[in-house]
């Protein structure tokens, strides 16, 4: 079986070594001329804010005639030094004009921007300014729609792994997708994501992307500020959300004659919330937590990008085996070589990881 990464990042580096262009929507639709926005700088006319936080491009806030838009623009080489950033602008362009191809043929997505113009050459991608705050906090209606959009993303074939609160706008009523640098394609009848060969990494799904990237972070200062109790009244909302958003999915799937293999492994995961919920759900908590931190500190580890919230997760890890260690072996949470280690072995190794992360945080700047 073929490994999908692989696959897409070789086509996708051979189209930009080809130097072809990539284009979607109508220049006419810019506010300013194409010559301008490419040129576009702080000083330009009509900008109001500036956003260089961004690994892969600058945005730029710009009124034109009463209305507000976001020009990005695409850094010559993006932070992101391997092929998955290499070729996350081409990613972003592409995903945003399958988004449009399908809008043309009545399929509504909601929560997803839409941009009115992007090129590859240019490396622009002009939006409607969403005004509203990035998403680290939630409540029940936050929830409740980011689960809908990347649930229906999802079931149109988007799988999307960068749910961070960089990438997640609140205008107030609505919450926002508009960053798809990380968005690729899959089959959702027939695989479970884009990793590996689509079906051998089951431990990547729509739930534990939201958690892993935005919500466990949330959860994490509810428990430091608030203890225990608290993190578990919002996890349990979380829960409930993700119960209802699975139910929808799996029967949108099953509608479609989905692979049995998938939805029983969509079966699977709320299964486990549903017996959280009317249970354990401090056991349910530590697992999902546990996996969380861990994966988002391989992450941090391997971009060397560790910064504060690297920290606390490591200090959580480490709580988790002081205090629960037996738990955590019962439970499933541990996994591989790690499910073998005793508490004294397992907490000396990520006492380890915790000074790597600690290096890593004054490089990381
Ligand atoms: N349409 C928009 N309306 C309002 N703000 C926006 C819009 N698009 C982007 N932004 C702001 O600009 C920031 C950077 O945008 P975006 O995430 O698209 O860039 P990026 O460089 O791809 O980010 P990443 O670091 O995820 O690669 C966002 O976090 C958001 O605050
Ligand atoms: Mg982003």
């Amino acid at each position: 079986m073929p490994d999908l990464n692989t696959a897409r990042q070789t086509e996708s580096l051979a189209f930009l070594e080809r130097g072809c262009e990539f284009v979607f929507g109508e220049p006419g639709a810019c506010p300013l001329p194409l010559d301008v926005l490419v040129d576009i700088h702080p000083g330009t006319l009509g900008v109001e804010q500036v956003l260089h936080g961004g690994l892969t491009a600058w945005v730029f806030k710009l009124r034109v005639g009463g209305r507000c838009f976001a020009i990005k623009r695409a850094r010559p080489e993006c932070k992101v030094q391997n092929p998955d950033g290499a070729t996350s602008f081409l990613n972003e362009l592409r995903r945003h004009a399958e988004i449009d191809a399908l809008r043309a043929r009545g399929i509504d997505f909601p929560g997803v921007v839409r941009p009115d113009f992007g090129s590859l050459r240019k490396g622009l991608v002009v939006s409607p300014w969403i005004e509203g705050e990035q998403v680290s906090d939630w409540d029940v209606r936050r929830l409740e729609q980011v689960f809908e959009a990347g649930r229906v993303l999802i079931e149109n074939g988007f799988f999307e792994w960068d749910f961070c609160s960089g990438n997640v706008l609140d205008d107030g009523r609505h919450i926002w997708l508009f960053d798809f640098g990380y968005m690729y394609r899959f089959d959702p009848l027939r695989q479970m994501n884009t990793a590996g060969t689509g079906l051998n990494v089951p431990q990547f799904h729509l739930a534990e992307r939201i958690e892993t990237r935005n919500l466990f972070a949330w959860l994490l200062r509810i428990e430091s500020a608030e203890g225990v109790d608290a993190a578990l009244a919002a996890y349990r909302l979380v829960k409930e959300v993700a119960l209802v958003s699975y139910g929808h999915l799996i029967a949108n799937l099953r509608g479609r004659a989905a692979r049995e293999e998938v939805l029983d492994w969509l079966r699977g995961f709320t299964t486990d919330w549903q017996q959280g919920l009317r249970g354990d759900l401090a056991a349910l908590y530590l697992r999902e937590a546990w996996r969380s931190h861990r994966l988002d500190l391989d992450d941090d580890l391997h971009g060397k990008t560790c910064t504060a919230t690297t920290l606390r997760r490591c200090d959580w890890l480490l709580s988790a085996i002081e205090r629960d260690h037996a738990l955590l072996k019962s439970s499933g949470a541990l996994s591989g070589e790690e499910a073998t280690l005793d508490r004294a072995a397992l907490g000396a190794r990520y006492r380890a990881l915790r000074s790597q992360a600690e290096r890593y945080q004054h490089t990381a700047g």
